[in-house]
């Protein structure tokens, strides 16, 4: 059973991850989210999440927006396989265990939940907050490889913004055994910089090879059709709550997540629509939009004079698959 979820923090996870803030000084939780922020903007990972106050600093900052792009990542793969009814989900470099609410959500049939971090603090505010959602978890602290090569299979593993924290040996070896661990699918949610899409890239091409097939969101398992310095990627709003705003020293009630992502299944897909690459742009001829169609990139005019398909183009969003049924 599936259904679209939604792109903001569950109620839920949002009372926990407040009530954590009870004592704590919003100040140096906004100060410790912002240097968390330099250092990954300098990119020395998480790595610098050492405490309590850390973990709980970067959650605010950060979840919300990485939930949002697991969120449309998992929609679009839900989109794509109405049928696919997860039970067991292997969550890599879980950190506050946000691919795990997201999956939940989005996957109503899941019933086990694996998280695998090396960081501590992470760790202990997952647990924390997972406890209060009331849900059956193992959650293992090590190196993801190490961790990897000893869990499980399951139906579906998730690695949400885990791989830029690795070099590329690092990387292709993860990568191939997370592809080991799936019974179904895999899903990898980088963040929709030019070098995030690169590492997808990498890592699709990589299973593809290794037989895996692409559900999404390419409607092919060919080489990539965009030339740099065009780039796939996808973007998600999601609303600020006050904590988020103060967290990131912010005044504008929501933001935009751009993200890139790819999911990997063992069984070939059954429907191949295409994706839409960019907003469209809705005229009073037509509505022109970029697809990546099974034939390759396509620069589409939808006519006002064929009306019902100018209609339908006309509901069509960056990121959606058009051309179902
Ligand atoms: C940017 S955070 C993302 C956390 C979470 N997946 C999310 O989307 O919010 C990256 C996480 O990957 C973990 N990580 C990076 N390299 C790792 C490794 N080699 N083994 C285990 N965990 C690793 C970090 O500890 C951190 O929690």
């Amino acid at each position: 059973m599936t259904r679209a979820a939604s792109p903001d923090l569950p109620a839920a996870l949002r009372a926990a991850l407040e009530a954590r803030l009870q004592g704590v000084s919003r100040n140096e939780a906004a100060d410790r989210a912002a240097a968390i922020s330099k250092t990954y903007r300098e990119g020395g990972g998480s790595a610098a999440i050492a405490s309590e106050t850390d973990a709980l600093a970067y959650a605010l900052a950060r979840m919300p927006a990485t939930y949002a792009a697991d969120v449309a990542s998992l929609n679009a793969l839900a989109d794509i396989r109405p049928d696919f009814a997860p039970k067991s989900l292997l969550d890599i470099g879980a950190g506050p265990g946000t691919a795990t609410w997201a999956a939940a959500e989005a996957f109503l049939s899941l019933q086990s939940f694996t998280l695998l971090d090396a960081n501590d603090a992470l760790r202990r505010l997952a647990l924390d907050l997972l406890n209060d959602g009331g849900r059956q978890i193992t959650y293992e602290r090590g190196d993801a490889r190490a961790l990897l090569a000893k869990a499980e299979a399951a139906d579906l593993i998730v690695a949400s913004y885990v791989i830029g924290e690795m070099g590329e040996a690092e990387r292709t070896s993860l990568a191939a055994l997370m592809w080991e661990k799936t019974r179904d699918t895999l899903l990898v949610v980088e963040p929709g910089t030019p070098a995030g899409y690169a590492r997808i890239i990498a890592l699709r091409q990589q299973l593809v090879a290794a037989g895996g097939h692409v559900a999404a969101p390419c409607p092919h398992g060919g080489p990539c059709p965009l030339t740099p310095p065009d780039w796939c990627h996808f973007t998600q709003r999601l609303q600020r709550s006050r904590a988020h705003k103060q967290a990131k020293g912010a005044d504008v009630p929501f933001e935009d997540e751009k993200f890139a992502y790819v999911a990997l299944t063992r069984e070939p897909v059954r429907e191949r629509p295409s994706r839409v690459l960019a907003q469209p742009a809705v005229g009073k001829a037509e509505v022109r939009a970029k697809l990546c169609t099974p034939g390759g990139l396509e620069v589409t005019g939808v006519p006002r004079r064929d009306k019902a398909a100018y209609a339908a183009a006309r509901r069509w969003r960056w990121g959606d698959a058009v051309g179902l049924n």
